[in-house]
């Protein structure tokens, strides 16, 4: 057991990769988890206990609450906490979240979002104020971690109203207010994942994905005479995510990019980015990246390098997960008496 902290997070989207990193690092383990979901995550032994709740959103409760602050929980914030509470309920959690809880609101809200991009100077898509400025083909993304559901493209003002009001009529969004619009950045699309560390400045590249969603990955299957025919808006809902390499030449960039976010994170949300993130984006033709977003805490792509990435390899000699990364530098910090430092 390591000091006394219990490692602790939500039972969905990474939980078990990063309990699975938790108990490999000696921490105690603890699994907030829905009811519907105990059987599943009962399954695996690396889990030490679970606190069974109707919904995420008991975690604000003062019961829930009282649980983890008795073991002394650390939380690590992933995608479902993001997308089942609202930034200030996140905020006023008072049990400790690794990492930088301020920033959860800047991933949240797409336009501080792209503040912090351009801080970052960060090759980004131009973004629309007014759906009367569509030219070309653009995107309409939801704000929050929306996992790419209801987001759809469009070529024009009045393509854009069709499917948006779609979107009304099935309850997914109820107006412009909900949509944010930005330019469409052709390419290949790189999930880029990081972890920064407070504790000794230093940035470590650990991984790089590729998404699979559903409907839009699916459409090279049928072809271009079948699609045409097809009344269907193509959504962007994540379902998986398949592993890649990058060029070689590209890494130093990769660097660079992730630095900059560091650098720009610490002058706009303080304590800054520290843990995992990600930059997500394509590269174009001249293999130049255009970032279309961040995620400002581990993202589920990490889930495919549980025994350590093409990357983590070049920098520990183990299998190091972005699950057992965050509990070692949990422990690093409680052994330096500095985990105030890593935790907000
Ligand atoms: N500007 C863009 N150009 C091309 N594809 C995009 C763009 N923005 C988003 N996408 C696609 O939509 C998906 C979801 O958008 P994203 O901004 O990552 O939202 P989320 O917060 O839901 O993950 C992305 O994974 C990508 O496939
Ligand atoms: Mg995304």
């Amino acid at each position: 057991m390591c000091g006394m902290t219990t490692i602790s997070t939500l039972g969905s989207h990474c939980a078990l990769q990063v309990l699975k990193g938790a108990k490999d690092e000696g921490f105690d383990t603890l699994l907030v988890c829905e009811k519907k979901r105990e059987r599943l995550y009962r399954r695996f032994s690396f889990i030490d206990d679970l606190v069974l709740v109707d919904s995420f959103k008991e975690i604000l409760e003062p019961k829930t609450r009282s649980r983890l602050k008795e073991r002394q929980a650390v939380i690590i914030p992933h995608g479902t906490l993001i997308s089942q509470m609202d930034s200030s309920q996140i905020e006023s959690l008072d049990v400790p979240i690794f990492g930088n809880k301020w920033i959860l609101r800047w991933e949240s809200d797409r336009n501080m979002k792209e503040k912090l991009m351009v801080e970052s100077s960060l090759h980004i898509p131009r973004s629309l104020a007014s759906p009367s400025d569509i030219v070309g083909l653009v995107i309409a993304k939801r704000h929050g971690a929306a996992g790419g559901k209801g987001y759809f493209l469009a070529t024009s003002k009045s393509d854009y109203e069709e499917k948006r009001d779609k979107l009304i009529v099935q309850g997914i969004i109820k107006g412009d207010a909900d949509l944010y619009l930005q330019e469409y950045a052709f390419g290949v699309s790189a999930y880029l994942q990081y972890f920064y560390s407070p504790l000794d400045d230093k940035l470590e590249f650990f991984g790089v994905d590729r998404r699979y969603e559903s409907d839009i990955d699916g459409l090279g299957r049928i072809p271009s005479k079948e699609q045409i025919g097809i009344d269907k808006i193509p959504s962007f809902n994540v379902v998986g995510n398949s592993p890649l390499v990058l060029r070689e030449s590209l890494l130093d960039e990769v660097y660079s990019m992730g630095e900059r976010f560091v650098e720009a994170a610490r002058r706009l949300v303080s304590p800054g980015m520290n843990g995992p993130f990600c930059l997500e984006g394509v590269y174009d033709e001249n293999a130049k990246f255009t970032t279309f977003e961040f995620s400002s805490r581990i993202v589920a792509g990490t889930n495919l390098y549980v025994e350590g990435s093409p990357y983590s390899a070049f920098l520990y000699n183990e299998p190091m997960s972005m699950g057992r990364r965050i509990a070692r530098e949990i422990k690093n910090a409680e052994k330096e008496g500095r985990l105030q430092q890593v935790v907000t």
